[in-house]
C-alpha cells in the first residue's frame, strides 16, 4: 500500500514538472517598426546576428526557424 502512494506522488511530480517546462514563456516577435512586415528569417539576422544591434544571447537555443518559437502575433 505504501509503495503505491510513493508511486502516485512521484508520477504527480513528473507531470507538474513537464507542465512547468512546457509553459515557459517565449517572447513573441515584438510588434514595432523594426519587426513589422518581416516574413523572411534571413532578415532577422540583419539585427540579431553576433556583432549587430541586438545579438542573440549565448544561451539562446537553436539559431534558425525563428518562427517556430517566436510567434508573429500580427499580420
Ligand atoms: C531592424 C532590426 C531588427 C530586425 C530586422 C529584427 N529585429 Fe528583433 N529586435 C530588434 C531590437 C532592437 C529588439 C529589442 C528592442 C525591441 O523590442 O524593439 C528586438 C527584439 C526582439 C525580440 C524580443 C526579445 C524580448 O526580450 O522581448 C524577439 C523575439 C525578436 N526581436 C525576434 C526577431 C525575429 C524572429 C526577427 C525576424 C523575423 C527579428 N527579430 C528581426 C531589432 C530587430
Ligand atoms: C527552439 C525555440 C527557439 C527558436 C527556434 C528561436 N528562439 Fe529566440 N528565444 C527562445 C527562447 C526560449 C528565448 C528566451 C530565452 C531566455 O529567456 O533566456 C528566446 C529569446 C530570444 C530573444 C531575446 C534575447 C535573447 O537572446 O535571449 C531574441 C531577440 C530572439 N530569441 C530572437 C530569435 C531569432 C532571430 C531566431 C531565429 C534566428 C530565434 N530567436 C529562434 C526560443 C527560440
Amino acid at each position: 500500500m505504501k509503495k503505491n502512494l510513493v508511486f502516485i506522488v512521484m508520477a504527480l511530480l513528473v507531470i507538474i514538472l513537464l507542465y512547468m517546462l512546457s509553459a515557459k514563456k517565449i517572447a513573441p516577435v515584438p510588434f514595432d517598426d523594426k519587426h513589422a512586415g518581416i516574413t523572411e528569417e534571413k532578415k532577422c539576422f540583419d539585427c540579431h546576428a553576433p556583432g549587430r544591434d541586438e545579438p542573440l544571447s549565448k544561451k539562446h537555443p537553436p539559431k534558425f526557424e525563428c518562427f517556430k518559437c517566436h510567434e508573429i502575433t500580427y499580420k
